[in-house]
C-alpha cells in the first residue's frame, strides 16, 4: 500500500545542502519525507543512491521521490534503471509540472550545481502539484513502460 503523501529524498555528496532544503520546504507543507540521505560530505557515489531512492518508489512504500546531483543527470539516469520509475531532470518550473501532467513522473531530479534554492523549492512546488492528466498521456506512459520488457 503506497503512503499518499510519503516522499523519498536523497542525493550524492554534491547536493546535500539543497536536499535538506527541500526536505524542511516539503515537511512543512505536510509532506511524510523519507531522507535517506547521505548526511556526511564525504564523496560518493550517486548511482546507490538513484537506486536506494527508486526502490522506494517502485516497491510502493513511497509515492513520489526527489533526488539530486550536482547536476541532477547521473542520479537520474541510475534511477531510471529501476523498474516502474520515470525521473526527469528539471531546471525550469514548467518541465516540473509538465512531467507529472503527461508523463506522469514518479520522481524528479534536480542539479544543485544548476540552480539556487528558491527556484529549486519553486521546479519542487509545480511537481508536487500537478497531476497526471491521463487521457492519450497514459497510452503514451504504457508505451514507456512496455520498453521495460
Ligand atoms: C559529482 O562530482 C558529480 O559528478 C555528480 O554529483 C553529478 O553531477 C553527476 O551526474
Amino acid at each position: 500500500m503506497t503512503a499518499t503523501n510519503r516522499i523519498v529524498l536523497s542525493s550524492d555528496h554534491a547536493a546535500i545542502d539543497l536536499r535538506q532544503a527541500i526536505a524542511a520546504h516539503i515537511a512543512a507543507l505536510g509532506w511524510e519525507v523519507v531522507d535517506i540521505g547521505p548526511t556526511t560530505p564525504e564523496s560518493t557515489h550517486y548511482p546507490k543512491h538513484g537506486e536506494a531512492a527508486a526502490l522506494r518508489v517502485a516497491s510502493g512504500d513511497c509515492r513520489l521521490g526527489i533526488i539530486l546531483c550536482g547536476t541532477g543527470q547521473g542520479i537520474m539516469m541510475s534511477a531510471n534503471k529501476v523498474k516502474g520509475i520515470r525521473c526527469g531532470v528539471c531546471a525550469d518550473t514548467f518541465s516540473a509540472r509538465m512531467i507529472r501532467q503527461h508523463n506522469d513522473a514518479n520522481m524528479l531530479s534536480i542539479g544543485e550545481r544548476v540552480v539556487g534554492e528558491g527556484l529549486a523549492l519553486d521546479i519542487v512546488d509545480a511537481f508536487l502539484t500537478a497531476d497526471f492528466e491521463g487521457g492519450r498521456h497514459a497510452t503514451r506512459v504504457e508505451m514507456i513502460n512496455a520498453l521495460e520488457g
